[in-house]
């Protein structure tokens, strides 16, 4: 028995892997009053995708991105409730070894979060442990067939990966709604090299675009270095931001003479590649700036400069280790 209500996919979605995630973050739940606020706003101007994961949120916070999306959903009330989508990653992790291991980790995902619209595979074992991932697809591939969730998707695949994984569930009948790769001005590579964008069309699968701002990177506030924050992501500021600059600069070039945000500018691109972008809002004020990048529209002019910049970087943002071809 397949799930037959449809899935809504608006134009653009929200990230939230710095909800419950304090190493990385540095997520405390004095946020969380915000961030119900946050969910509000964006589902009533029609953000309606929320993307989490359930390795998000790391010891004691376990799980705690699901918990909270599945709290503020049960709490909304207002306009397009009807049209929430409220998207989960499965993680391929190594003590997941069968169909129904993933069975049971959609399950925990739905306890968490009160239902799960979308399930979709984290990341693909291909390059170090290819059986597991046939386990692990079977039993995503299940959750869909069982009328557990109402879409199937997968993350970090590359093209060659995913014709095959189309194929294999094709087999099956089981449609493929979507697929997120780390997409923005300063990732291009899923799309320029693999080609993605072209094969999820051909397809028929709509590509999410995940870090659209390369972590905050584009919004343009880290220029400064001792704006930078600390640990991991301040390390990967501080070879990224100066070799951004000349990006940075034309997007800013363009932001101020549309009268618009850095941060607008990156998710507007994103929107015209025809991509549906998850930036992640840490706060009401996020929010709101994010949420206006859907009210215009970059020309194509602007989206070539923006193009050509991008192409000019030599070392943009790594890629996610996961990554397939
Ligand atoms: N599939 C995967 O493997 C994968 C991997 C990574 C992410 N994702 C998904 O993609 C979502 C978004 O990606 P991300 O969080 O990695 O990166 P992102 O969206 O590129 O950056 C988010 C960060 O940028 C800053 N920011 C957001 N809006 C801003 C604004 N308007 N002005 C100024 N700063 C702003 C905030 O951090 P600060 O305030 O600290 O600067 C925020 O946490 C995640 O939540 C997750 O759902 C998926």
């Amino acid at each position: 028995m397949s799930s037959t209500k449809e899935l809504f996919l608006p134009r653009m979605g929200c990230g939230t892997w710095a909800w419950g995630n304090r190493l990385l973050w540095g997520y405390d739940e004095s946020m969380d009053s915000q961030l119900q606020e946050v969910f509000n706003l964006c589902v009533a101007n029609g953000v309606t995708l929320f993307d989490t994961g359930d390795s998000y949120g790391t010891g004691k916070l376990n799980g705690q991105s699901e918990k909270l999306l599945g709290q503020f959903d049960q709490q909304y009330t207002g306009v397009n409730q009807e049209k929430i989508c409220l998207a989960t990653k499965l993680a391929a992790y190594p003590w997941r070894l069968t169909p129904k291991s993933m069975v049971e980790a959609g399950k925990a995902s739905i306890q968490r979060m009160g239902r799960v619209d979308l399930a979709q595979m984290h990341w693909s074992t291909a390059n170090y442990f290819p059986w597991q991932e046939e386990q692990l697809l079977d039993g995503l591939g299940d959750l869909y067939e069982q009328g557990l969730v109402k879409g199937i998707g997968l993350s970090n695949y590359g093209t060659k990966r995913l014709k095959r994984i189309h194929a294999k569930f094709s087999l099956r009948s089981i449609p493929i709604t979507t697929l997120q790769v780390q997409y923005s001005l300063l990732s291009t590579y899923p799309v320029t090299e693999l080609g993605i964008k072209e094969t999820c069309d051909e397809l028929g699968i709509k590509l999410i675009a995940y870090s659209p701002l390369c972590l905050g990177i584009l919004t343009g506030k880290y220029a400064d270095p001792s704006t930078y924050p600390k640990g991991l992501r301040g390390l990967l500021f501080k070879r990224l931001v100066p070799e951004a600059k000349s990006l940075l600069n034309c997007a800013n070039a363009i932001a101020q003479y549309r009268q618009k945000t850095m941060a607008q500018v990156a998710i507007n691109w994103c929107i015209a590649k025809g991509a549906i972008p998850i930036p992640g809002a840490k706060n009401i004020k996020q929010a709101q700036e994010n949420i206006a990048a859907q009210d215009w529209e970059l020309d194509s002019g602007e989206v070539a400069e923006l193009d050509r910049a991008a192409a000019s970087i030599d070392k943009p943002m790594v890629q996610n280790v996961f990554q397939t071809k």
